[in-house]
């Protein structure tokens, strides 16, 4: 996720410092290039690289940089590999404006060619220099900057914002469509950054952007026009007057809370960087293809998705792997590794000492390492052949969440690529998470009583949704601090049957095409007096036989899983507030793990 700052201000003065100080409160938000840009008279100072804040604003000196307006912006490469040239801000054609976006603009590759045909000279393939020329096109029509960007507006598709300044005048431009936008203004200076946590270290006077709408700075005041119709819109400022870490909630109750929300948000955003790395993709996929074994290694909620990851590489693409807890690795495969095999080690933090420990085994014995984590510039990113990115931003709360659910996302796309599946519309996917999340929190908040009443309890999958059931499981016993057991539902009869009592709950998870087996496993509890909470899609069979119901929306046999994970987030989050616990901290534990 890309971020950007603007501010204006009433005189000539260092702006190097405050740009590198927004830069560096974006960081979070993840990001692989940096770049600054002061204006001052008639003259651009534009400074950029790929690398991280520290190290690019050292090597270019951005703290020398001064004017009375500036831009600095992160980059996480989509359009455009990380280097300089990819970097922003961009530059229009004769270099009189400056400009840069965070988001993604669907239609980059069409709008740069039209650009070069209109005469317009393009450096970059990055879409934050599409919308640049996207105003140059209308400025050089001879319109004036509101209707220059209401142009634009139209011309650009996607979910951005961006900022934009001309030489030899005293404003920026912002607008937004799809991605955050906050203008801040304060004592000589107005602002505006892709959030507000980044805004408040220099004032609490803001105004939120709604999407379509343009804004222009000046040093002491800011306007608002729609980018529809040009038309002057009124908003008074507010007062931010939270702390910010309840300003970093965003509204919420906890951080749990938000970033389970967040996943639909994050889920877009991981599948628009993979759709466009496609070489990151192949040379990933190429080396499964080839491989003698594969394996997908991790701990605790990374191994769930390794699981996953597992299931539906053999489900979509017919190749088997071996899923592996990772400190199981060295005593189990250690001595069976050789250079004809391949890992994907698996970490939200990149720091989990157990996934180092394995990858320091498989590299001894000359696997090829991929790593697939959250947090850039980790170890476990700079230690592998490739990386796949997360793309989550930071996750605080302890409870992993949506770094899970992009965990898995990332392995459902890995394997519909090797087994050439097209008919998986992952565009959907966001969707039907956001729709989930949305249906389902009543019906789980209706059930919490209910089930909050045990200390124990389990919840039973059956093949695609089993790894979806250890994982619900975790999520409850980490925060709600009772007993819940992830097992297959097959095994449940096995031995644990004999736990059920009158009201004991048990969780099921099933599959739209494992309805009969679930069934099964439900009545085995039912008629021992137990209650059989059922989270699928909606089905008659499930409804009549269960003692509860959480339904999701209909998809499809891949996506269902994934989608019944999501109430039982929700159902964990709930249970362990009404049990008087802070989810975001449960005790005893920590949120990177670098011990044996
Ligand atoms: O950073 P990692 O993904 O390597 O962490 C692995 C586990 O410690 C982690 O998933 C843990 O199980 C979570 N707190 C679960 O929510």
């Amino acid at each position: 996720m890309c971020g950007i700052f603007g501010i204006v201000t009433d005189k000539e003065q260092p702006l190097g410092p405050i740009l590198i100080e927004a830069a560096q409160r974006l960081t979070y938000r993840g990001y692989d290039s940096v770049g600054a840009a002061t204006i001052s008279g008639a003259t651009i100072d534009l400074r950029k690289d790929a690398g991280r804040v520290e190290e690019v604003a050292e090597r270019y000196n951005f703290a020398e940089m001064t004017g009375a307006r500036g831009i600095t912006q992160l980059r996480w490469a989509t359009f455009g590999n990380p280097s300089q040239i990819n970097a922003q801000p961009h530059l229009d054609s004769d270099g009189d404006l400056v400009g840069a976006h965070n988001g993604n603009v669907v239609n980059n590759v069409e709008l740069r060619q039209a650009f070069m045909a209109e005469g317009m000279t393009v450096r970059s393939e990055n879409d934050g220099e599409s919308c640049v020329h996207a105003v140059e096109r209308y400025l050089d029509r001879g319109l004036d900057f509101i209707p220059a960007i209401q142009g634009a507006y139209q011309d650009l598709q996607g979910d951005y914002a961006f900022v934009i300044g001309r030489v030899d005048d005293d404003k920026l431009y912002a607008f937004k469509k799809g991605s955050g936008l906050v203008v801040g203004i304060g004592e000589g200076f107005t602002c505006v950054s892709s959030d507000l946590p980044s805004i408040l270290p220099l004032t609490r006077k803001v105004i939120r952007l709604e999407d379509g709408e343009i804004v222009t700075l000046w040093a002491d005041r800011v306007e608002l026009h729609s980018a529809e119709d040009g038309q002057l819109i009124e908003r008074q400022p507010e007062t931010i007057t939270e702390t910010m870490a309840s300003v970093q909630k965003e509204g919420y109750d906890h951080f749990m809370l938000k970033e389970i929300h967040e996943q639909p948000v994050v889920a877009r955003e991981l599948l628009h960087r993979l759709d466009g790395d496609p070489d990151l993709v192949d040379q990933v996929v190429s080396k499964i293809a080839d491989a003698r074994n594969v394996y997908f290694i991790g701990c605790g909620t990374s191994y769930h998705a390794c699981l996953a990851g597992a299931i539906y590489t053999a489900q979509l693409a017919g190749k088997a792997v071996i899923p592996v807890i990772a400190p199981q690795f060295a005593p189990q495969y250690g001595n069976t590794v050789t250079d004809k095999d391949v890992g994907i080690f698996v970490s939200q933090s990149g720091e989990t000492k157990d996934v180092l420990n394995a990858l320091e085994i498989a590299q001894a014995r000359e696997m090829m390492c991929f790593s697939m984590a959250n947090v850039i510039g980790s170890t476990l990113t700079r230690k592998t052949e490739a990386w796949l990115p997360l793309v989550c931003g930071y996750e605080i709360s302890v409870p992993a969440t949506k770094t899970f659910t992009n965990q898995v996302i990332s392995f459902l796309y890995l394997a519909a690529k090797l087994g050439g599946v097209e008919d998986l519309d992952f565009a959907q996917l966001p969707d039907l998470m956001e729709e989930t999340i949305r249906v389902t929190d009543p019906q789980v908040q209706a059930l919490v009583p209910k089930i909050n009443a045990w200390d124990d309890t389990y919840a039973l999958g059956y093949g695609a949704t089993y790894p979806f059931a250890l994982e619900s499981a975790l999520k409850l016993k980490e925060i709600t601090y009772a007993h819940c057991e992830g097992m297959l539902s097959t095994e449940f009869k096995h031995g644990p049957l004999s736990a059920v009592t009158d009201g004991f709950p048990v969780l099921f998870l099933a599959g739209p095409e494992d309805v009969p087996l679930i069934i099964s496993g439900i009545n085995e509890v039912t008629c021992r007096g137990g209650e059989a909470i059922a989270i699928g899609q909606a089905d008659e069979r499930l409804r009549i036989n269960a003692s509860d119901m959480v339904t999701i929306p209909d998809s499809n046999s891949a996506f269902a899983p994934l989608l019944a994970v999501l109430p039982l987030q929700l159902l964990s989050y709930y249970m362990a507030v009404a049990r008087g616990y802070d989810p975001d901290f449960p005790r005893n534990l920590s949120k990177t793990l670098t011990v044996d």
